[in-house]
């Protein structure tokens, strides 16, 4: 069994008999959090980009958990300098870890964070192809529609798809929609939404734009769960 944890913005706690893994913990600051940082306790956190709402709070957990952090080489580098336990990997790389297999996808994005020496760039901005008991999880990280997502959808059977829909730093409902045709998952759940004023979306009108004989929509509020059942 694998059961999706939303906890709001783009962070998901995935959960499997084999340990728990972060994506984009973002909690300290997210408006949408409805837990404590302090409260997670994964083995692993991926992180898609050095953004502030994606690297979050991907640090201080990992220190705290020993948790490895899993990233893009530059941004793995940058975190190992905090004394975070990184793996690198980069776009189109595979691996497999206790969990399972993670491989790294293009996202159409920046990466960078901002820290005392101000804007540290830190290479390509990745999405996640996560494999958990057999079931294929695709986090998208931010990005803009992009064509090879058709490429994606055919050389995966994806269960789920965790897609942007906030517009203006990333796709909005519109092109998410056609994202969910390339990528054809049996369910899609939107995020990066509603978090401020500027990404504010209404989900259902989302939703009324999919296919429901081929992808289910499955609007989670933040702290609610979605469970990968067969
Ligand atoms: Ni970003
Ligand atoms: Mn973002």
């Amino acid at each position: 069994m694998v059961k999706l944890t939303f906890l709001g913005h783009s962070a998901f706690m995935l959960e499997s008999p084999k340990g728990i893994i972060l994506i984009d913990p973002f909690i300290s600051g997210n408006p949408q959090a409805t837990c404590k940082a302090d409260d997670l306790n994964p083995q692993w956190i991926l992180v898609t980009h050095g953004h502030g709402d994606h690297l979050g709070d991907a640090i201080s957990i990992a220190k705290r958990s020993d948790a490895l952090l899993i990233a893009p080489f530059e941004l793995a580098s940058y975190v190992q300098k905090s004394g975070v336990n990184a793996h690198p990997m980069h776009i189109g790389g595979g691996h497999a870890f206790p969990f399972g297999k993670v491989k790294l996808t293009p996202a159409l994005h920046g990466s960078a964070v901002e820290d005392e020496h101000g804007m540290v760039y830190t290479g390509q901005p990745c999405g996640f192809l996560v494999e958990l008991e057999g079931k294929w999880i695709y986090h998208a990280g931010d990005t803009a529609l992009f064509g090879d997502m058709e490429l994606i959808g055919k050389r995966y059977n994806l269960d789920v798809a965790l897609l942007p829909i906030g517009d203006n730093f990333t796709m909005g409902p519109d092109d998410a929609a056609y994202a969910v045709k390339l990528l054809k998952p049996k369910v899609v759940i939107p995020m990066h939404y509603n978090t401020w004023e500027l990404i504010a979306q209404d989900p259902l009108k989302f939703a009324e734009k999919i296919d429901p004989k081929i992808t289910r929509t499955v609007i989670l509020k933040s702290g609610e769960s979605y469970t990968i059942d067969q």
